[in-house]
């Protein structure tokens, strides 16, 4: 793969500019269109022999058999012996999906229908505080994809909350539950601990300060009103004091960061509604039966992985940017930097050989147009070349669509400047039109010339729906898993946080006996440090 695609791009020698000045129909062929997306990547350093060498490689990979094996529960996490089903989660009564021969749709309905049923008392005021209250807010207590996921997710669709307000806390720094929480009154919050394993010391932590928050004012006995456990560890859950019709699970073939789908969704059954949730579910099935279906070269995940690839493991190119031009959507980066950074951020393939290129690159972004104001300079002069996704929608959900036309022309222009630049001449000439002096206009064309050529996907839907929402998370679910492939890594592991964690643990007996003589010179002096400031 490797010396394929390095001879492909050294072989490339197209702009942007060229590309459409001799294929002025590129911006009508190179758009595909799926599940509620439309992916437009004419402004892509490709032509038909690029792409079609892309599809071989891809199948060279074999693809089809990978994507079979995911979608057939095969234990394809191979480090821990596990099936990776979260599109199971969006499962219907008629779909089947099967591990080790057995059918998984009953429970999965089954544990879903348990949540929902939860979900609707609370919002129905049946389900109340221990004083009789109606829930009015819901803390959910998790981090990572604990967090992440219901987040994003209840910020993309802020309209469509009806019920109780969400809320999100989960850094173990106790700025972040304080601040929560000291706006919350205890008779009418919920609190939701979530965690697939129950053992993570930042949520465990937290939710024992939860508990001790409500105790505090309502009574121990109170305590079994106010909490619920989203997890897969049932005897840590009963230990924690939280009875089993308050435990909403599911299971080990779901991983943390795609686990939205999964009841770690509950705050978001809470506060939008069991029927919106189904709609961000379908939305996401449709997306999945297109992934299954669309030839490679229709296929929106498939040619954001390929285009993904291409550019890392052809040219090098080290980041991605995620633009969304959706305020609500300002989450958005941050929950695809954990799952595309922690599914493939791996430097040793499936068999445990180290690998001679490179994988998954940094994924970061903010929102547009505040981005412009920020970082855009570099992405249009710098020296970096960071390709993007832009990500868009047609209509505005609940406001003006004047601001919103607005919103979208700033996007295409970006789009279109990245691309073809401003030549030192043209900027030359601007200035001669401007009756600048020509000693002023030959000091200043560099500084103001646009090299353009800067790589772009746009993402477009007709609306930030549920359903377009659901289908977006599932394409670049589906891209993770494609670059996976074609980079012969396990997607679905996470070793590379284990380190940390226990040197944490190691190192917090320090924080008290002052001792840190096993560790480096730096981290005592660092210690000895913090400990001479603490008081
Ligand atoms: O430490 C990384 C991680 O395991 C993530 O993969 C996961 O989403 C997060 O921690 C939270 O884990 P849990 O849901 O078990 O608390």
């Amino acid at each position: 793969m490797k010396d394929q695609l390095s001879i492909l791009s050294s072989q490339w020698n197209q702009s942007l500019t060229t590309l459409f000045k001799n294929d002025p129909g590129r911006g009508v062929r190179y758009v595909v269109e799926g599940a509620g997306l439309r992916l437009d990547y004419s402004k892509h350093w490709v032509d038909q022999s690029v792409l079609d060498a892309l599809i071989t490689m891809l199948a060279e990979c074999d693809f089809d058999s990978m994507r079979q094996q995911l979608f057939e529960g095969e234990k394809i996490n191979c480090t821990e012996g596990r099936a990776v089903l979260h599109p199971a989660l969006r499962a219907k009564s008629s779909d089947e999906f099967l591990i080790d021969g057995v059918s998984i749709v009953a429970d999965v309905l089954s544990a879903r229908g348990h949540a929902y049923a939860f979900a609707e008392d609370v919002r129905n005021g049946v389900a109340t505080g221990a004083t009789g209250k109606p829930i009015t807010d819901v803390v959910n207590i998790g981090i990572g994809g604990s967090d992440l996921g219901p987040l994003m997710v209840s910020e993309a669709l802020k309209p469509y909350i009806d019920g109780p307000k969400p809320h999100y806390v989960s850094n173990v720094d106790g700025a972040h539950l304080h601040d929560v929480l000291t706006d919350l009154d205890p008779e009418t919050t919920l609190v939701l601990i979530a965690s697939k394993t129950f053992t993570t010391q930042e949520t465990m932590h937290n939710a024992k300060k939860a508990q001790r928050w409500i105790a505090d004012s309502l009574g121990q006995q109170a305590v079994a009103h106010h909490f619920a456990a989203l997890s897969t560890n049932s005897d840590a859950v009963k230990a924690f004091g939280i009875s089993e019709d308050r435990m909403f699970g599911f299971w080990d073939w779901v991983g943390g960061r795609y686990s939205v789908w999964s009841n770690i969704g509950l705050s978001l059954m809470i506060s939008l509604g069991p029927d919106v949730f189904d709609r961000l579910l379908s939305g996401a099935r449709e997306m999945d039966q297109h992934f299954r279906d669309a030839s490679p070269a229709r296929n929106i995940p498939v040619l954001m992985a390929l285009l993904g690839v291409w550019y890392r493991n052809g040219f090098g190119l080290e980041t991605l940017a995620v633009l969304p031009y959706e305020q609500r959507l300002h989450r958005f980066s941050a929950y695809l930097q954990q799952m595309e950074m922690e599914s493939n951020g791996k430097r040793v393939d499936r068999e445990g050989q180290s690998i001679d290129y490179e994988t998954c690159p940094v994924i970061w972004g903010e929102p547009g147009t505040n981005g412009q104001h920020a970082f855009f300079q570099l992405l249009h002069q710098g020296t970096l070349i960071c390709p993007i996704d832009f990500i868009m929608s047609a209509r505005p959900v609940n406001t003006d669509s004047e601001s919103h036309m607005l919103l979208n022309a700033n996007c295409l222009a970006q789009s279109e400047s990245l691309a073809f630049g401003k030549s030192s001449d043209q900027v030359y000439q601007d200035m001669m039109d401007q009756n600048v002096s020509e000693a002023e206009a030959k000091r200043l064309v560099p500084h103001r010339t646009f090299p353009g050529n800067r790589p772009s996907s746009t993402i477009m839907m007709q609306q930030l729906t549920p359903e377009s929402l659901g289908s977006l998370i599932a394409a670049y679910e589906h891209k993770v898993f494609t670059q996976g492939v074609i980079w012969n890594i396990n997607s679905y592991d996470q070793w590379g946080v284990e380190l940390g964690k226990a040197q944490c643990n190691a190192l917090r007996p320090s924080f008290i006996s002052g001792d840190a003589s096993t560790f480096s010179s730096s981290t005592q002096e660092m210690l000895r440090w913090l400990l001479q400031n603490t008081h």
